[in-house]
């Protein structure tokens, strides 16, 4: 994969293998993606200060998530149907993050199921939790979810109802779904990846059937996922959660300062800022124009990560100037993914290694945790603007 220079090199790759449907799903926002696509773009509002003269010849990229060292600042972020990129997704991405040194996290939603995954690697991964309306499939999730190992619960905020993605509808990935011969074409136009998923260990979401009451089929899977967004969900629900589970607690998708503020005072562990990749609502600030405002608020009582728009080690860069404990990606390491598997994860990650070595380089810095705003201009942010 050497010919593979950036992120953008293993989207295209994605892009001819990956039936449409599925990377589609992957590469959408909501409505007309207006914040999807600021997540990416406002980063070019932001500008390094290079400085010279300086001798950065030995330079660290590693860090600790909650108490735990990482190899660089960066995780994999939770993404449904990760399986469906390519097959046993969810169980190469893991394995390619715990060679590397960071974390996976395995999303509620996803085809491969918390036991396969542990059952494939040796490093305690990740979990993410869609708070749901069947308390009893939530607990027991939360079970598996501990017995297999996983130290940190991100519990995701904002998808109590869904953002409409066009491309989703269109695809016929709504419940129920609704295939029609234009998505078997699809399929039967990627051979390698139709052929891949003869061999794959799941096709369904495997940490639903069989756990959820009256879901043995993936008939009634896709009615039961539709009833299952809680729209009653509130900061009160999360208590019973957190008696349940042991290890920390991220909670992702928050993009205002008081609502991490609210965060903070009920003494989370951190936060993700994030707008779901611009997949929810649209119109919501992109994550890197919300971070510097939150971090002013709370990342002396918690840590503060980001996601969303990061396509590159200098993108990382920015987030950890601007004061991110560490980011998460989730399209880049879908593409490297869907590109070619296993391997194409390892190239997401490496390239995103060496971008990231390479800014700090130009910086005049050694170690990452030496970054702050004192190395970046940008001319959007304003103190108190959220007032
Ligand atoms: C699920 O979280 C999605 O964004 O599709």
């Amino acid at each position: 994969m050497k010919n593979i220079l950036n992120v953008e090199d293993l989207q295209s790759m994605a892009r001819k293998r990956v039936p449409k449907m599925f990377y589609e799903y992957a590469d959408s926002g909501s409505w007309s993606a207006e914040t999807y696509k600021a997540n990416e773009n406002d980063f070019s509002k932001i500008k390094f200060r290079q400085r010279v003269g300086v001798n950065i010849e030995n330079r660290t990229l590693s860090k600790t998530f909650l108490g735990k060292k990482v190899s660089i600042p960066l995780a994999l972020a939770p993404t449904g149907l990760c399986g469906m990129q390519h097959y046993n997704g969810e169980i190469l991405s893991a394995q390619a993050s715990e060679e590397f040194g960071i974390p996976f996290t395995l999303s509620t939603m996803s085809i491969c199921s918390i036991e396969d995954v542990a059952e494939a690697t040796s490093q305690p991964f990740w979990f993410q939790l869609y708070v749901m309306r069947d308390k009893a499939f939530i607990s027991n999730l939360l079970n598996r979810a501990q017995d297999a190992g996983c130290n940190v619960l991100q519990i995701t905020m904002d998808l109590n109802i869904l953002g409409q993605r066009h491309a989703d509808v269109r695809n016929g990935l709504s419940a129920p779904p609704k295939f029609k011969l234009k998505h078997i074409k699809q399929i039967i136009t990627k051979p390698r990846w139709a052929l891949g998923m003869l061999r794959a260990k799941r096709h369904f979401f495997a940490n639903v059937v069989g756990h959820a009451e009256g879901v043995t089929d993936s008939g009634a899977l896709w009615s039961w996922i539709a009833e299952q967004f809680d729209s009653t969900f509130s900061w009160k629900d999360l208590d019973w959660i957190r008696n349940q589970w042991k290890g920390k607690i991220l909670l992702k998708g928050i993009l205002d300062p008081d609502d991490a503020e609210k965060a903070a005072q009920l003494g989370y562990d951190g936060i993700i800022v994030s707008n779901h990749g611009g997949r929810q609502l649209d119109g919501a600030l992109s994550s890197i124009s919300a971070l510097p405002y939150i971090v002013d608020k709370v990342a002396n009582k918690m840590e503060v990560y980001m996601d969303g728009g990061i396509r590159s080690g200098q993108d990382i860069c920015k987030a950890l100037c601007l004061g991110a404990q560490g980011v998460l990606i989730g399209r880049p390491f879908l593409y490297g993914l869907g590109a070619n598997g296993k391997a194409g994860v390892t190239r997401c990650l490496e390239i995103m290694r060496d971008s990231l070595d390479e800014s700090i380089g130009f910086l005049g810095e050694n170690d990452v945790n030496n970054l702050s705003r004192k190395n970046v201009l940008y001319t959007s942010y304003k103190k108190g603007a959220f007032d």
